[in-house]
């Protein structure tokens, strides 16, 4: 059940993508979802390109499994980057913060299979149009940086505007979630926020303790002056970004506030100073699960969920 294009696109079992997380999803992270049965997705917007053919190998080491690579591809490496990915045959490259128009030929050449992310309708057929094969459609519940629709609104209006399948993104967490995916037509649903809450996320200790703290109003979406909304767990960062963007200051000096941001909390366990980013689901988690946990016990639940609904409203 729930064997889709998505599937045989990224030759995996279940459709479900682990997303691509800067500083938080390593190989380790990626291997281990992939050896699951979904999609594992290393980040590699934080990384140098041998830093990336590095994760790419210990990935290989740890699981035969296709998994993917995420590309920031307003990355200052990011044409190196791209050769390595093509150079080491990794199978799938999910993109965000821009349009992967310009390696579009070349990741076709060497049979990548290419999914951008998206938060429009608008730019989710233009991606159709430069060759993607899959979309992700990411609403403005998830964590990191964001673009302004819901899940629930954005991903039906992807899904009438394009023939290529459509992955939901945002706010998505167990059976539940996935199942309402599919009823807006998607064919397979990316999850962040919940697998930082996973065993073999290595995100510091501090960073998932918050996590399982968090009620459902504690994100907070700051940089929307700057043009770049980011949805973070509100601390004393959030709160500086905030007093900063109230009194007018320039771009540069509330951007200046968040460089080294992430990595601050994900590695050095500073949840105060660092962005903690989460998506609002985060709310919804108390626990850490092993990732074969999280994947089997969402399709159960869907399946469950599926025959219920049958039961009680299908006559
Ligand atoms: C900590 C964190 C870091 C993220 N970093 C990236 C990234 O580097 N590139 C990207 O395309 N998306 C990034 N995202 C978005 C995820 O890949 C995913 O689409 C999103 O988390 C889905 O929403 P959810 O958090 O509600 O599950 C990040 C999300 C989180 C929570």
């Amino acid at each position: 059940m729930f064997r889709t294009r998505v599937c045989d696109i990224c030759e995996i079992e279940y459709p479900i993508f682990q997303g691509g997380m800067a500083w938080v999803s390593d190989y380790y992270l990626a291997a281990s979802v992939s050896e699951a049965g979904g999609l594992g997705i290393i980040a590699a917007g934080h990384l140098t390109p041998e830093e990336l053919r590095e994760q790419i190998k210990k990935a290989r080491e740890m699981t035969s499994k296709t998994f993917g690579v995420n590309l920031m591809l307003m990355s200052p490496y990011i044409d190196d980057i791209v050769k390595v990915v093509i150079e080491e045959k990794v199978k799938v490259v999910t993109t965000g913060a821009g349009s992967p128009g310009k390696y579009m030929k070349a990741f076709k050449e060497a049979g990548i299979k290419v999914i951008p992310v998206v938060a429009s309708v608008s730019l989710a057929k233009r991606m159709e149009r430069e060759g993607a094969d899959a979309i992700i459609a990411e609403g403005m519940e998830s964590g990191g940086h964001i673009g302004d629709i819901t899940t629930m609104v954005l991903v039906p209006q992807v899904v009438d505007a394009v023939s290529i399948p459509v992955i939901a993104a945002g706010g998505i967490a167990d059976g539940r979630g996935f199942l309402a995916a599919f009823c807006l037509g998607a064919e397979g649903v990316q999850m962040g926020t919940r697998f930082v809450l996973s065993k073999e996320c290595r995100v510091h200790q501090n960073w998932k303790e918050v996590y399982k703290k968090a009620k459902d109003r504690d994100t907070v979406v700051t940089g929307v002056t700057t043009g770049h909304p980011v949805r973070a767990i509100r601390n004393k960062l959030t709160r500086k970004f905030e007093e900063l963007e109230r009194s007018g200051a320039s771009k540069e000096e509330i951007e200046r506030l968040g460089i080294g941001a992430l990595k601050k909390a994900a590695l050095e366990g500073d949840v105060e100073w660092g962005s903690v980013m989460a998506g609002q689901i985060v709310g919804m988690l108390d626990k850490e699960m092993s990732v074969k946990e999280i994947i089997d016990s969402i399709m159960n639940e869907a399946v469950e969920l599926l025959r219920k609904l049958y039961m009680e409203h299908g006559r």
